[in-house]
């Protein structure tokens, strides 16, 4: 007797094998949710290194820039820097644009940037909420 016609096939029951019917994923709808999840998603500009990066809301700057390859720190912050606990002060940053997007200024930062601009944060301390245009290593 024979059993899975072709019509019963293209139903989508197991074909003669018993394996299940492979289900193509429609590549139109899986780009458009990873569209709409990215418009959604905080934006990061990294001015002087003409690079854009979207981060889930609340990722730390500094975390977010160096996943994406971008270089925070100077010769010297280099050999100093304290892996993003806000105690060397290396992963200064300029906001020019989304201050009101990044978390508020921490205790740290306050210390540490006391003599620098009020745009200016700590990458390792800066929580991204929504869009931010970032430059790094400021007046270098
Ligand atoms: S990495 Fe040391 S203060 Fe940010």
């Amino acid at each position: 007797m024979q059993t899975g016609s072709k019509e019963e096939f293209q139903q989508g029951s197991e074909p003669e094998s018993g394996q299940p019917t492979e289900q193509k994923a429609d590549p139109t709808v899986e780009l458009s949710q990873a569209e709409s999840q990215t418009k959604s998603m905080p934006c990061i500009t990294f001015v002087k290194e003409d690079k854009v990066a979207f981060a889930a809301e609340g990722a730390n700057l500094r975390f977010k820039a160096l996943e994406n390859g971008i270089d925070l720190y100077t010769f010297m912050g280099k050999m100093m820097t304290c892996g993003g606990y806000g105690q060397c002060g290396t992963c200064v940053v300029e906001i020019v644009e989304g201050m009101e997007n990044l978390s508020p200024r921490t205790e740290v930062e306050d210390r540490k940037l006391r003599k620098k601009p009020d745009n200016y944060r700590l990458a390792c301390q800066a929580l991204v909420q929504g869009d931010a245009s970032v430059v790094t290593k400021p007046g270098k």
